[in-house]
């Protein structure tokens, strides 16, 4: 079983508009709806668990999306990480692959979910990455302090997949504060081994409104 955890009850603070970023239109539809279609098209995927704020899920719901598959709406929590949380108690099944990602994430591919299931099928835990085009400096006072070899270093995307007794047993031993970021730091944590995936530079997340731009581009190559 194979179960898909949108997360998407953030306030989109650092996106500065009224409405939240999920459901700003993006080609002609509401963000959201576009996040929710890629993994309702992905034959991997079972059932989708989709992490909403009280508005969020009246306005989810006043869309009236018809979905293949079961569909269970969760409140979301103050942090990222405690939405997780909270679509995770909505798994029985500790056997069951989960599938968190970003409800931002709109251009994510139904290939990318798929290849990152079949990993975290393998391993337990599996994390969608792309690479590092710039070259990435560190910093302190004021002055560049050396320079990492990018070819070590990966963007950590979504979905990122996990088997979900182990994630449970991550976030019961770190817990859910704003440092957490995004799950694979918790499994790494634990000391379990994080498989990774190459997934597109294009499967952004949309945070500021110039990224809407960005997206509404590159739609139509996503597949
Ligand atoms: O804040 P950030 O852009 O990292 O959020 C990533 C995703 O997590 C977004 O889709 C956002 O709606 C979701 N989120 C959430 N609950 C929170 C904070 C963020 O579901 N408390």
């Amino acid at each position: 079983m194979n179960i898909a955890i949108i997360v998407a009850a953030g306030s989109g603070l650092r996106f500065g508009a009224e409405l939240p970023k999920q459901f700003r239109s993006l080609a002609g539809r509401p963000l959201l709806a576009h996040t929710f279609e890629r993994f309702d098209l992905c034959p991997s995927i079972d059932e989708i668990v989709l992490v909403l704020s009280d508005d969020g899920r009246r306005r989810f719901e006043s869309l009236a999306i018809s979905s293949s598959k079961p569909v269970t709406i969760v409140e979301g929590g103050p942090t990222r990480a405690a939405s997780v949380m909270n679509g995770l108690a909505a798994v029985a099944d500790d056997d069951a692959i989960v599938a968190i990602h970003d409800g931002a994430r709109p251009l994510v591919s139904v290939s990318e979910i798929t290849n990152v299931i079949d990993k975290a099928q393998e391993t337990g835990a599996a994390c969608l990455t792309a690479e590092i085009t710039d070259t990435i400096k560190t910093v302190s006072g004021g002055e560049i302090t050396g320079t990492l070899d990018r070819q070590r270093l990966r963007r950590a995307l979504t979905p990122q997949a996990f088997r979900a007794g182990l994630l449970r047993r991550a976030f019961a031993e770190y817990g859910t504060g704003d440092e957490v970021t995004d799950e694979c730091f918790v499994v790494e944590r634990l000391g379990h081994p994080v498989a990774f995936v190459e997934g597109s530079s294009r499967n952004i997340k949309v945070t500021r409104p110039e990224d809407i731009v960005i997206a509404e581009a590159l739609i139509g190559f996503i597949e």
